[in-house]
């Protein structure tokens, strides 16, 4: 078989990795792609952005492709697996009907109502007086999100009204999220633990991967701005099973069965970021229509079954009789980041040392990389994510640490506390 990976991140060289390791696979592209996939074995990368739909489905027939696994949400939102459907070509992910539910906030709020499914009480405005009389007859804090995607920021905590007012003003009036802020939603802000849970979902049948943690925060400690990921381990220690049956029961399978009821059937990834309130109620806080980066680099890094065997028989509609192998190891996953991220920061630095790394419990997936006469240079704000496995989550990180340790650009960065809540 001959699979295409849309995307160039961190968790599309995990994707590619393990479409590689598949037996039923000769040769897999991804497209665009980085230095990370263009090194791996019967891996290619192919010069096709993942916004490209015309773009990847030329590829995609040239090359004949037979399964094609979208990364990023964009394509995704935009119609990609609809076109490639058209085209009699099968893609592993949702139509952009059942993707709204990352594109869309009020159509989640609205969508999860409707099914009594738990998540934090809401309004949506697109007139900014009627917000800011919102903001004035409610306790704070209040959480403001732009409706559409923002690249994770569109959400702002307002822990005091001028914070909510300057919120209101930047998205409603200011209109600094475009298009993706003419809706704004206000809601409630919850207490608790945040929970990342992803699953696979094939119309009504659903199957949890891993469970997993990520840290969003750039600085240790959860402190300072928000970022795209720092690191990730997995599993979670804190879903236990009877906060892995109450998650399944009470938000996953009644999402998947309602979309299914609504005409708008789910194929792919489906992460639900959860907020567990302290009497251990799971209440969502958002989905995404993907895989998370870089959830999916430990996640994937224990995966012992066939990932495309698991994305064929979603596409055919039979996950109900799969049932996934995990290595029973913890897997933490260090991002090491270039200088100023998540602001404004250089590229082109010349990345030395990822040769030292050896282990067969190390793999350095890549992100922000490109390659220049046989040099791996940085070419993005996350740019490697140093993975790895170990007995115990301390062990786990700190071969992860090693294996950071082995890596130097200038100005490089990391935090050095990932898996720190759960240690
Ligand atoms: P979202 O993109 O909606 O997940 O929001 C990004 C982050 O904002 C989440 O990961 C949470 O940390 C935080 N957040 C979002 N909504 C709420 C809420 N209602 N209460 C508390 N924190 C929230
Ligand atoms: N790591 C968070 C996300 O992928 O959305």
């Amino acid at each position: 078989m001959r699979v295409l990976i849309v995307g160039n991140g961190g968790r599309e060289h995990a994707l590619a990795w393990k479409a590689v390791a598949s037996p039923q696979v000769e040769k897999v592209f991804v497209a665009p792609g980085n230095a990370g996939t263009m090194t791996e074995k019967h891996v290619e990368n192919i010069p096709v952005k993942a916004d490209d739909i015309d773009g990847l489905i030329s590829a995609a027939i040239s090359k004949q492709v037979d399964l094609t696994i979208v990364g990023p949400e964009a394509p995704l939102v935009d119609g990609i697996v609809d076109r490639f459907s058209e085209a009699g070509l099968p893609c592993f992910g949702p139509r952009s009907g059942p993707a709204q539910l990352e594109a869309s906030k009020s159509f989640t709020k609205n969508f999860l109502d409707r099914h009594q499914i738990p998540t934090a009480s809401w309004r949506s405005f697109t007139n900014a007086e009627h917000a800011r009389e919102h903001v004035f007859a409610h306790a704070l804090p209040l959480v403001l999100k732009a409706d559409g995607l923002a690249a994770g920021k569109g959400v702002i905590i307002a822990h005091t009204q001028v914070d909510a007012l300057n919120a209101i003003d930047e998205i409603l009036v200011d209109q600094r999220f475009g298009d993706a802020g003419q809706t704004l939603v206000i809601e409630e802000f919850l207490e608790g633990v945040e929970v990342s849970f992803i699953c696979v979902a094939s119309g009504t049948q659903v199957i949890p991967l891993a469970t997993s943690q990520d840290h969003k925060a750039r600085e240790a400690g959860d402190k300072g701005p928000n970022t795209g990921g720092m690191g990730a381990f997995s599993p979670a220690p804190n879903v236990d099973p009877t906060l892995h049956k109450r998650i399944m029961d009470e938000i996953i399978n009644p999402t998947v069965r309602g979309l299914a009821e609504e005409g708008m059937p789910y194929l792919g990834f489906l992460y639900a970021g959860l907020m567990i309130d302290p009497n251990g109620n799971p209440k969502v806080l958002e989905f995404n229509c993907r895989l998370g980066d870089p959830e999916t680099q430990p996640i994937l890094m224990r995966l012992q079954s066939d990932l495309i065997a698991l994305c064929i028989s979603a596409i055919e509609g039979r996950i109900d009789d799969f049932s996934l192998e995990w290595d029973s190891r913890y897997a933490l996953g260090v991002v090491m980041v270039a200088d100023g991220y998540p602001g404004d920061y250089p590229r082109g630095d010349e990345i030395h040392g990822l040769d030292q790394i050896d282990s067969p419990n190390i793999k350095v997936f890549h992100a922000g990389t490109r390659t220049e006469h046989h040099k791996i240079l940085t070419d993005g704000g996350r740019v490697l994510c140093v993975t790895a496995l170990g007995h115990t989550l301390i062990d786990a990180q700190k071969n992860a640490y090693r294996g950071v340790g082995s890596v130097q650009w200038p100005g490089a960065g990391w935090r050095p506390d990932i898996g720190w809540r759960a240690v």
